[in-house]
C-alpha cells in the first residue's frame, strides 16, 4: 500500500472513531425514498435500502459472508436475521469493531456475525474462504479500489 494509502486510511478511521457510539445509527450510508412524497426520516430510509439490498441476496444457509467496511454493524446484522448464514465484518475503525460487536452480543447474533479491524485493501483472510461480499457505500472511502476489488476477489470462493 502506498503512503498516501496509509494516509487516507488512518484519515477514515480517526473520523469513524471520533464518533461512534451506542447513539449511533446502526445503518450509515444514504436511504431510499420511493418517490418526491415519502417523507421518512434519513434513519428510517437508511434501514429500508439495507432491507432491499437483503431482500435481493439469495445465500445458502451456512454460507460466509464478507461485509467489507462494516460501520457499526447494521447491515451485516440484518443480513444475519434475514438468513441462517455467517457474516464477518470488517472496518478500519476500532471504535466501530468494539460498537458493532456489542450491538451482535446484545442481538443474540454474536454466534454468527463478527467484526474485527482491518483493511479492505489489504485483507487477512484465506484465499477463497468465503461466499459472498459487499461493500455496502465503502468502497468509496478506499483510495485503491482496484486493489480492495482485487482482495475482495481474491477470497471469495470460484462461483
Ligand atoms: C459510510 S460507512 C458505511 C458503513 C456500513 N457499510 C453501513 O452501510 O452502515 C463506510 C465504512 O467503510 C469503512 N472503511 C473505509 N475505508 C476502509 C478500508 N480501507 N478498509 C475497511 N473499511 C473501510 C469505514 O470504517 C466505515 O465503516
Amino acid at each position: 500500500m502506498t503512503s498516501t494509502a496509509d494516509d487516507n486510511t488512518t484519515r477514515v478511521a480517526e473520523m469513524y472513531d471520533g464518533f461512534v457510539g451506542e447513539q449511533m445509527p446502526a445503518n450509515l450510508h444514504f436511504g431510499y425514498w420511493s418517490d418526491d412524497d415519502d417523507q421518512v426520516d434519513l434513519i428510517a430510509a437508511s434501514e429500508r435500502l439495507t432491507g432491499r439490498l437483503v431482500e435481493r441476496l439469495t445465500p445458502e444457509p451456512g454460507q460466509r459472508i464478507l461485509d467489507l467496511g462494516c460501520g457499526v454493524g447494521g447491515p451485516a446484522l440484518t443480513l444475519a436475521r434475514s438468513y441462517d448464514v455467517e457474516v464477518v465484518g470488517i472496518t478500519v475503525s476500532a471504535g466501530q469493531v468494539a460498537e458493532a460487536t456489542a450491538r451482535a452480543q446484545r442481538a443474540g447474533l454474536a454466534d454468527r456475525v463478527r467484526f474485527q479491524l482491518a483493511d479492505a485493501m489489504d485483507l487477512p483472510f484465506d484465499d477463497a474462504s468465503f461466499d459472498g461480499a459487499w461493500f455496502f457505500e465503502s468502497l468509496l472511502h478506499m483510495p485503491d479500489k482496484r486493489r480492495a476489488l482485487s482482495e475482495a476477489a481474491r477470497v471469495l470462493r470460484p462461483g
